[in-house]
């Protein structure tokens, strides 16, 4: 699986933010040496400051507005995190919902810059209705699922495997999240049509972070 995505999101987890999550990158840089798959992790708004810590594992935000340079008090500027080296966000997640058209004027505004979005949807629904707009990745992740134990992709085989093919139609690459714990549950993933997997508690919540992540990328 040289091309599968192994995204780990920070989100504002204690043990992930700060120093804490300094000491974290630099373990899970040593771990992205030994591998070929792509490694990115989305840092607290906080932190993005980090993203040069580690050569070898892109960094996207956790959220982006669709605004460069201007009075844009609180918004986090796309063309502001290029300018740091960060080149991609997630958008719409079940934490940090956004409205439709801010959705798509963000995605837009993504494409005209060479910005990746990984635009997370909680249900075929959604996938149907958003998959056109073509982001980089749509990230499904029910969010009832999310932190929790069970798998997406032992709950929801049926919805990975159809919204694989029809995200392939598109372009558009498939990450499936929520209550990954396991290299089972990557390789599940990965038979079902997806290209990468989106995790935080599984890895940052562990009682080993880096060793959780290194069995997690194990499946190559
Ligand atoms: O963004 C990833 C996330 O929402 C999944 O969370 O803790 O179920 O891996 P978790």
């Amino acid at each position: 699986m040289p091309d599968f995505c192994y995204m780990v999101n920070f989100k504002h987890y204690f043990e992930a933010t700060g120093e804490r999550a300094r000491i974290l990158l630099d373990g899970f840089s040593k771990i992205q040496n030994r591998r070929k798959s792509s490694l990115q992790v989305a840092l607290s708004p906080l932190d993005l400051n980090l993203s040069n810590a580690a050569g070898n594992i892109s960094f996207l935000a956790q959220h982006v507005d669709p605004v460069g340079y201007g009075a844009y008090t609180g918004k986090i500027s796309m063309e502001s995190l290029i300018e740091r080296g960060i080149h991609g966000s997630l958008l719409n997640h079940s934490e940090n919902r956004i409205p439709p058209e801010q959705i798509i004027s963000t995605v837009k505004h993504a494409d005209d810059l060479g910005f990746n979005i990984t635009l997370c949807l909680e249900n075929m629904g959604e996938i149907e209705k958003y998959v056109g707009v073509t982001p980089r990745y749509i990230a499904y992740e029910p969010r009832e699922l999310i932190g929790g134990n069970i798998s997406v992709s032992t709950a929801r085989p049926d919805v990975i495997e159809n919204a694989a093919r029809l995200c392939s139609k598109f372009d558009v690459d498939l990450l499936v999240g929520a209550g990954i714990k396991n290299s089972g549950d990557v390789e599940k993933s990965f038979e079902l049509g997806a290209k990468g997997v989106l995790v935080a508690s599984g890895v940052v919540k562990a009682q080993d972070p880096l060793g959780a992540l290194n069995s997690l990328m194990s499946i190559q």
